[in-house]
């Protein structure tokens, strides 16, 4: 029996709750969250209500709990260095230290350790800590930009334009936003494409890629709209995308493996846990967007569900730096994730309202999944908490109907949210294909 500590409260930290305790090893589950995921306190002998940075009260637990190791789920504790504490504390973790977690929370820091290392992948960019040479950047880059506030912002502190910001006005105006708010500002060409994540384990040392997964950021429908967390996903049985070969994921993969190394040269620190690349692939080859330090929230409700290999040895080999000696195997399954969300998300999201699922929709039909999101379980129901509410995974030979599975259960829910209709259908992957296609000149 292992006991371990998860801290987390979204579908992401459900997932892997479920995960784990389908090992083999037999797991007690404790939790921290912020609210009461009702997936999460239903595996959990212990759920402890507080907020997933709260250092105090996390050591309090941990410390009664004792557990044999834990596993951080969001950004926000990995960049507090709760990871740090928990290993001061003689409990180690399966989630990277504060000093590498960088990768994710520090835009500049990703660009600046390719550039040090010569390490493919970065579009033309430039890292500003004032206003000197701004003007200059946005003339050379034309009306082809993208503005990235540098530090945490739930995916919506990036700025791209012909989206979100038309013309050197608006993004000089941005910027300066930026700037004065966090004191640097990373300015960088927009690159054209398509996007995919591919997460990687990391023991340090060793790196084991997941399958491919394509997040849709965008709110709304034709991926059109303000940036959002992500509001659903897709995986192919063949673990790559539609418009993907394999050469396009090694070349993902290598920019993975030589950041590995990078990041230990450059801070003394290993890289243990799960190192999230956001790629693009252009017409001229894959392209990195951005790293994050931690699973992708969908894209881990399409991979977690898949994977073979038990997930405690897996974060044991995390930790011991033995992954090299562990066979990572994924079932060669399609899975589609939809997010169903509060009306208002993003921007102005609706809360404390009611929202409805009936659970009957899961035993009726096979192959599908339900992770709670930003819900609060109270006595008299469920209410939205403000951000990404439910996720429904559809498990399948084909996207197809993994697609129409999502899509029904999405339907079902009732109360004040929408959700994205065009996720995993034939219509919107072909497209992709197509722009890709096009943009190679195929
Ligand atoms: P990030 O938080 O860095 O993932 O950025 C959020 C979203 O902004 C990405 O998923 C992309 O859609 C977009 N984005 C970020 N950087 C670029 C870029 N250099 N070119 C085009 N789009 C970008
Ligand atoms: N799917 C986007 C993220 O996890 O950051």
């Amino acid at each position: 029996m292992k006991k371990i500590l998860l801290i987390g409260n979204g579908a992401r930290e459900h997932v892997m709750a479920e995960t784990l305790k389908n090992s083999r090893h037999g797991v007690e589950l404790f939790a921290v969250g912020k609210t009461k995921n009702p997936g999460i306190a239903d595996l959990c002998e212990e759920y402890m209500l507080a907020d997933v940075c709260d250092e105090d009260s996390i050591r309090e637990f941990a410390n009664r709990v004792r557990p044999d190791m834990a596993v951080i789920g969001p950004e926000a504790p990995i960049a507090e260095g709760i990871t740090d504490m928990l290993l001061e504390n003689g409990i180690k973790s399966a989630s990277p230290l504060a000093s590498v977690g960088r990768l994710e929370t520090s835009k500049s820091f990703a660009r600046d350790l390719l550039t040090k290392y010569k390490i493919p992948g970065n579009p033309k960019y430039k890292v500003f800590f004032n206003e000197d040479g701004l003007s200059d950047i946005f003339d050379e880059l034309g009306d082809d930009f993208v503005v990235k506030a540098d530090g945490l912002k739930g995916g919506k502190g990036v700025k791209v334009s012909g989206d979100h910001l038309n013309g050197k006005e608006e993004g000089m105006n941005y910027a300066r936003e930026c700037l004065e708010e966090a004191g640097r500002v990373v300015i960088e060409e927009k690159l054209v494409g398509q996007e995919f994540s591919l997460m990687c384990f990391c023991d340090g040392q060793s790196i084991s890629a997941m399958p491919c997964v394509q997040d849709h950021k965008r709110a709304y429908e034709g991926d059109k709209g303000p940036n959002t967390g992500g509001m659903g996903s897709y995986s192919a049985p063949d673990h790559l995308l539609p418009f993907l070969s394999n050469k396009d994921v090694n070349e993902a993969f290598y920019i993975n493996e030589r950041v590995l190394e990078a990041i230990y040269k450059e801070t003394d620190a290993h890289f243990k846990g799960v190192m999230y690349g956001g790629f693009i692939l252009t017409k001229n080859g894959v392209k990195l967007i951005e790293y994050n330090a931690r699973f992708g929230d969908p894209e881990v409700m399409n991979v977690l569900p898949l994977l073979k290999t038990d997930f405690v040895d897996v974060c044991d080999a995390i930790i011991n730096d033995s992954l090299d000696e562990l066979e990572l195997e994924f079932e060669h399954k399609a899975t589609v994730c939809k997010y169903v969300v509060p009306e208002g998300y993003p921007d102005n999201p609706v809360k404390n309202e009611q929202v409805n699922v009936s659970e009957e929709i899961l035993t009726n039909e096979p192959g599908l999944k339900l992770y709670y999101a930003s819900v609060d379980e109270r006595d008299d129901g469920l209410y939205l908490a403000g951000s990404r509410a439910l996720a429904f995974v559809g498990i399948a030979e084909t996207i197809e109907e993994a697609e129409a599975k999502a899509q029904k259960a999405v339907e079902s829910v009732k109360g004040p949210v929408f959700f994205r209709k065009d996720i995993g259908t034939r219509e919107l992957i072909d497209s992709k294909i197509e722009m890709m296609n096009k943009i190679r000149g195929v």
